[in-house]
């Protein structure tokens, strides 16, 4: 078989990376031995966007790394677009990696030339002629929104319009998968959405599979079909982004998912409840927020009063979600009944007093 039969993953039929017990350990002289990535395991299918947020440290570069082959696993295996990476040879692994377009966090452009001839530098690379190059630069730029900054240089664009041309290049050679390294982290808030909102055509227009890596929850909130949140070099949960981030358990080891929510009450606004407040605290997930309400509505049919202490409501690709944090007062079998009640309506977390 010739090594295009990678390109049967791009059908659909398969993950088009799976990573099945990767550890990459790194080795030096003088401290002991890090697992950057510690026994990860995950699948990315075709045409999603895959988030994976962790904090600084976490493994998550070098978990990019792995995909594209520029690290490889100490043990384990990694199978990029049907290709089990570990036993290619540097040839066939270069083969793989042109299908991969990376974007970095500080753009990584050449500040000599131009935005045309950054967008149309890998394409010189992989021996595309001079017309072909002209006309697939003028069709990127168009798709990113720059085709009046072709003969612009990189000093001469903002944080954004930098980024936009790092989209392009990394979609020049017309890749399967695009990696997404903090592409965002440089920017500012408004910037950071006109390069999410650039991202998300690529993925639904072009149709190409992303992983992004980020520290930012906005990322994942507003790209992401399906996230894994990585902490010590291991990913501690993963699922669709309305299911983890709605999810009343918050990440025990990290606290990830739940520090970055506005819905959760802090250790201050707990402290402020308490001292106004009295009653047993429970926080409610609003996913089903119809029925939460309306046993929230019969709670004096228990002998039950409850009051809202805290709450929000989060935004994410598909769907809404928040929580809700209530006071409840009354009799204690009450509220044990009550609390009966209110957990048909959903998950409930108990506050820790
Ligand atoms: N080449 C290397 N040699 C030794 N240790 C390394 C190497 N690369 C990464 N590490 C270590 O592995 C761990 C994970 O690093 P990695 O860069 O993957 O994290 P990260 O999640 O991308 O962090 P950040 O958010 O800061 O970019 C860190 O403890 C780091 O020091
Ligand atoms: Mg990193």
């Amino acid at each position: 078989m010739s090594s295009d039969s990678s390109a049967d993953a791009r059908a659909g039929d398969g993950p088009l990376i799976e990573f099945r017990g990767v550890t990459r350990t790194f080795t030096n002289r003088k401290s002991s031995p890090v697992s950057a990535v510690d026994d990860v395991s995950f699948t990315v299918n075709t045409g999603e966007v895959f988030g994976v947020i962790g904090f600084s440290g976490a493994g998550k570069s070098t978990l990019i790394r792995l995909i594209n082959g520029l690290e490889r696993p100490t043990s384990g295996s990694v199978t990029v677009l049907g290709q089990q990476l570990t036993t290619l040879s540097e040839s066939r692994l270069r083969h793989v990696r042109k299908r991969i377009g990376m974007v970095f966090q500080q753009f990584n452009l050449f500040s000599s030339r131009n935005v045309a001839a950054n967008v149309g530098y890998p394409l010189r690379v992989a021996g595309w002629t001079k017309d072909q190059r002209q006309d697939r630069v003028e069709e990127l730029l168009e798709f990113v929104g720059l085709a009046d900054k072709a003969k612009s240089y990189p000093e001469q664009l903002s944080g954004g319009q930098k980024q936009r041309v790092g989209i392009a290049r990394a979609l020049a050679a017309k890749p399967d998968i695009l990696l997404a390294d903090e592409s965002t982290s440089a920017l500012d808030p408004s910037t950071t959405g006109e390069v999410l909102r650039l991202l998300r055509r690529a993925n639904e227009e072009l149709g190409i599979t992303i992983v992004a890596i980020t520290h930012e929850m906005e990322v994942i909130r507003s790209i992401a079909d399906r996230v894994a949140v990585m902490d010590d070099g291991r990913i501690v949960e993963e699922g669709l982004v309305y299911d983890v981030f709605s999810s009343v358990r918050q990440s025990e080891k990290t606290g990830f998912v739940g520090s970055a929510l506005k819905d959760r009450p802090t250790a201050e606004d707990l402290r402020r409840i308490r001292s106004t407040s009295s009653g047993r605290l429970v926080t409610l997930s609003l996913k089903n927020s119809a029925t939460v309400s309306a046993a929230l509505g019969r709670a004096g049919e228990y002998g039950v009063r409850f009051e809202i202490v805290h709450g929000g409501m989060n935004t994410t690709k598909n769907a809404s979600f928040g929580l809700l944090t209530v006071a409840l007062d009354g009799e204690a079998a009450a509220v044990e009944k009550y609390l009966e009640e209110l957990r048909q309506a959903g998950p409930v977390q108990e506050v820790s007093q």
